[in-house]
């Protein structure tokens, strides 16, 4: 248990282990670990709406070249990062995060330039749900791991930056157009990322990233991975089922990925429809209206304590598992995974033996062209593949999607 000091933010921390890579050889594997810092649980559900908008916000002034003002459209103060995937990157805790494309440092700790630092001309910005920087861009070599060394990487070094409590800035890894528009003064060019890098210099021979997630009961355990350039056939079981990215703006401007969601045998809870594969966001986000059929098919209601959805004892024995379908192919969320772990209940100001859901309300009503989200609760059952050469998103089942842990 944490103190209650600590309980302020769910900080879900990937920190790469110190274990030499073998380099000279694609892809390269990095054991990650899982690390929770516990919090409100309505902190959480109000983070992952708030990025909901802040994602939609970005492409909407990506597409009309308007400087992005968060300002505007979110509403909500959220003053914490709710969940962060975290990789120790040399001296820096970065969160690694499918939904922006900067990498930055200086959050919490000063930067500090060595022989490589190169200064540029450019000031650096980006605006999350939760949080923001703004500080100087650098070019400088990066180091992911011994070996995986990328030269004349652009980064931001942040000069002020907020709801970044606990770690130095952002490994961004998703798509490089979300990169456009962040530099002042204002180019069209995007930055490539660490990975388009990694591609270019030919540390790795596909331009891919590989995640494995696991679910886990205890707060801190080192239980992912993260495969740049490839996959970890390890991690997954049978065969990966590739999805076009979607055409669908604004999911198109994310991992976006059309997709149905159906409850039990036959319950409609959202038709094909856009939405996005996200790092970034912990719950499983529905469309209202999709939530709606949902809560009224297993009888949830919302829990006021946790801002989750909660159900009895009996309503857990029917619970039917959620059917997600797409690329052709049926993921099931089994009424297990749609559980929050009930053994960390109380951490997140809940009731121990209640029995609290995952799912939740994204905000906004279907149609919309991001009518979902399948965050880091999805991915703990499901190992994904972030594919930029093909530009797709690769799912597969792994030895944990019909696990019983929660
Ligand atoms: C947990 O979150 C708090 C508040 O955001 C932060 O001060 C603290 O450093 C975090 N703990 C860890 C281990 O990251
Ligand atoms: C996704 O759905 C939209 C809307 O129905 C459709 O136009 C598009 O062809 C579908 N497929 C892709 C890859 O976007």
């Amino acid at each position: 248990m944490f103190p209650t000091t600590l309980l302020t933010t769910l900080l879900l921390a990937l920190s790469v282990a110190a274990n030499p890579v073998l380099v000279n050889r694609s892809p390269v594997t990095l054991p990650i670990s899982r690390r929770l810092n516990l919090t409100s649980i309505h902190n959480l559900v109000r983070h992952d709406q708030a990025r909901a908008k802040a994602l939609r916000a970005r492409a909407a002034a990506k597409t009309t070249g308007l400087t992005f003002h968060t300002d505007a459209v979110i509403n909500e103060q959220v003053d914490n990062q709710a969940v962060t995937y975290i990789a120790s990157v040399g001296v820096d805790s970065l969160i690694i995060d499918t939904g922006s494309s900067n990498t930055w440092v200086g959050a919490t700790k000063a930067y500090v330039k060595t022989s490589t630092s190169v200064q540029t001309s450019n000031k650096v910005s980006v605006t999350y749900g939760s949080g923001s920087f703004s500080g100087t861009e650098f070019t400088d070599t990066v180091t992911l791991a011994p070996g995986l060394v990328i030269p004349k990487q652009s980064i931001g070094v942040a000069s002020t930056s907020t709801g970044f409590a606990g770690v130095d800035g952002i490994l961004g890894i998703g798509p490089v157009d979300l990169t456009v528009g962040t530099l002042s003064p204002a180019t069209n060019s995007p930055i490539p990322t660490v990975t388009d890098n990694l591609f270019a210099n030919g540390v790795i021979t596909a331009n891919e990233i590989g995640v494995s997630f696991e679910p886990t009961t205890t707060p801190e355990v080192l239980n992912g991975e993260l495969t740049w350039g490839g996959t970890d056939s390890s991690k997954f079981t049978g065969a990966i089922t590739f999805i076009p990215i979607t055409t669908t703006f604004p999911a198109s401007e994310f991992w976006g990925i059309n997709q149905s969601v159906r409850y039990g045998t036959s319950t409609s809870i959202l038709t094909t429809t856009a939405g996005i594969v996200d790092t970034g966001t912990t719950l499983v986000l529905l469309a209202t209206n999709g939530l709606t059929k949902y809560k009224t098919a297993t009888g949830a209601v919302v829990d006021s304590a946790t801002g989750l959805l909660r159900i009895t004892s009996a309503q857990f024995s029917a619970l039917q598992s959620l059917f997600f379908t797409a690329g052709g192919t049926t993921f099931e969320l089994t009424a297990n995974a749609q559980l929050w772990p009930r053994s960390l209940n109380t951490d997140i100001g809940g009731i121990a033996g209640r029995i609290y859901l995952i799912v939740n309300d994204l905000g906004t009503n279907s149609g919309q062209g991001l009518d979902f989200i399948n965050g880091y609760t999805f991915l703990e059952r499901f190992y994904s593949v972030f594919d930029t050469t093909n530009k797709r998103v690769g799912l597969a089942t792994t030895p944990f999607t019909t696990a019983t842990t929660n």
